[in-house]
């Protein structure tokens, strides 16, 4: 089943609910802000001070870094981009016994266009099931090349941040964006004991470990190169004016991008695809 209701002004949420689980999608942004499969607690965090305001990104969920990844300083242009607070469109719905998929698109407008002068439509497709797969489709309208740098920025709910680890990433090089940058090798598994804010380049999937929640999830991808584990931990946090003081504790982000030198051209009238597949699985013992 599947219903809409406005969460806020100008903010519609489609809510997802079959046999395997539920999930709320944000029309605003094209934003999953809950995805519980039966039986188990939210995989997705959302921040308790999160703004659910046009305009402003929502903070928690997973907000879609496009057509640039991280701050656009040069231009004073929004950080991660322009297609997390905007309104798409829905597209289409389709119901089955198992799973349930939506559609939504969005499209340039001359807004878009004065701050990244390119024709555009992108559109994703939410499939939700017992796993979650969110399906990327950027098209190129226009007559000339455009490349981007984008992610899906997902915010994991954990149990506790110390009995927490992302595996999957050892031997990977990654850029340490805390302080000045460094090139660096993941050695052993990743445990958050600070600031963290990383590229790991040209990596393959990777796994959240909650091992007091008793449970793994899994994070495939395609066409997405790099993986960026951030977690702002105590400083950062009270910094963020959407975001409760001692909520990195109870998050995670581990996000699926082709970021920074990593870019992905698309040239005019074609169009490329990237996905990523979130499946939680509970472990006992784990
Ligand atoms: C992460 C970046 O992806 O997003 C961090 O690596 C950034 O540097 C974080 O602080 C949050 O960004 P924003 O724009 O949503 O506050």
């Amino acid at each position: 089943m599947i219903t809409f209701s406005e969460k806020a002004k100008g903010i519609t949420v489609a809510s997802i609910s079959h046999p395997f689980g539920t999930a709320e999608i944000s029309l605003y942004g094209a934003h999953i802000l809950s995805f519980k499969p039966t039986g188990q607690k939210d995989v997705l965090f959302v921040s308790e001070k999160s703004l659910f305001e046009t305009g402003k990104a929502i903070r928690g969920g997973i907000p879609i870094c496009w057509p640039w990844f991280g701050p656009n300083v040069n231009k004073n242009l929004p950080s991660h981009g322009f297609i997390r607070t905007k309104n798409w469109n829905l597209k289409s719905i389709h119901e089955e016994s198992n799973q349930t998929s939506i559609s939504l698109e969005y499209s340039s407008t001359s807004e878009t266009l004065a701050m990244w002068p390119y024709d555009f439509q992108v559109i994703l497709t939410v499939l939700v099931g017992k796993t979650l797969k969110m399906t990327l489709t950027t098209i190129n309208l226009g007559a000339t090349t455009f490349s981007i740098t984008d992610a899906f920025h997902t915010y994991f709910n954990i149990e506790k941040i110390e009995s927490a680890a992302v595996v999957g990433l050892e031997g990977v090089q990654f850029i340490d964006r805390v302080g000045e940058k460094t090139l660096r090798e993941q050695i052993g598994k990743i445990s958050i004991t600070g600031e963290t804010d990383r590229v790991y380049l040209r990596s393959a999937s990777s796994t959240i470990h909650d091992y007091a929640m008793n449970r793994k999830i899994i994070i495939d991808k395609t066409n997405l190169s790099d993986t960026v584990v951030w977690n702002p931990w105590i400083e950062k946090s009270k910094s963020m004016p959407d975001f409760k003081d001692d909520e990195y504790q109870r998050m995670i982000c581990v996000e699926a991008g082709s970021v920074l030198d990593n870019p992905i051209v698309v040239p005019a009238g074609q169009s490329v695809t990237q996905e990523m597949t979130i499946t939680p699985i509970i472990e006992n013992g784990l």
